[in-house]
């Protein structure tokens, strides 16, 4: 069987490395920025999680003959008026890591109460074709900022965002645990039904 070729236009391993192993156990072969010859990148500075998925969908498509993914994601803290939000990646400084953003939301979240910590984490894929957008998901999951960091699994915000069902920071949950439970683990759900209809794809027994 010809396995059907996928572009997911990513550069953050942490968030390729969940999505590969969730679609795992479909017949497609995915492929990433690394492996493309594009001209430049798409400079994520919209407005919304949707517009910048549809824009990075769309810009990476063009140099991708089969069907493209893209995802937009971020924290949104409610205390905050839902920042860092689109700026997630890049909250603390332009060439952020993901300490110094850990670092900024725990000062600015300083002194504040843990019924007022709430957040949510937010996923949207976007999916193109040949210039068209398919299938657009956006899901979410909501928590806490936790008071200090746990755990040491995961990426990004994972170590101080607290899911009370678990009561668990994202960092302290296995891969397939957190899988299970968060934004992109719902929105992965989702398309990998899509993706199953649409290509016509079995999951391997
Ligand atoms: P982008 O979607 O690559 O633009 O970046 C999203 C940023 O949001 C990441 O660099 C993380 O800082 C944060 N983020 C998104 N999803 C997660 C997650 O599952 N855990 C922790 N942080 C996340």
């Amino acid at each position: 069987m010809i396995k059907e070729k996928l572009l997911l236009a990513t550069t953050n391993q942490g968030k390729a490395k969940e999505i590969l192993s969730y679609l795992s156990d479909l017949c497609i072969t995915i492929f990433t920025l690394k492996d493309i010859d594009q001209t430049g990148f798409f400079t994520e500075d919209k407005k919304s999680f949707r517009e910048n998925a549809r824009g990075k969908s769309l810009f990476y498509n063009k140099f991708w003959p089969n069907l493209t993914i893209a995802e937009d994601s971020g924290l949104e803290i409610e205390h905050l008026n839902g920042a860092p939000g689109v700026l997630s990646a890049r909250f603390s400084e332009p060439q952020a890591t993901d300490e110094k953003n850990i670092q900024k939301v725990l000062e600015l979240m300083k002194g504040v109460p843990f019924e007022q910590r709430k957040a949510r984490f937010v996923s949207c894929f976007v999916l193109s074709q040949k210039g068209k957008i398919l299938k657009e998901i956006i899901e979410y999951v909501e928590g806490f900022i936790a008071f200090d960091k746990k755990g040491r699994y995961g990426f990004g915000y994972d170590p101080i965002f607290f899911y009370p069902p678990l009561r668990k920071t994202f960092a302290e949950l296995l891969p397939e645990e957190k899988n299970r439970v968060s934004h992109r683990g719902r929105s992965l759900k989702k398309l990998k039904v899509f993706l199953g209809g649409y290509l016509d794809l079995t999951p391997k027994a």
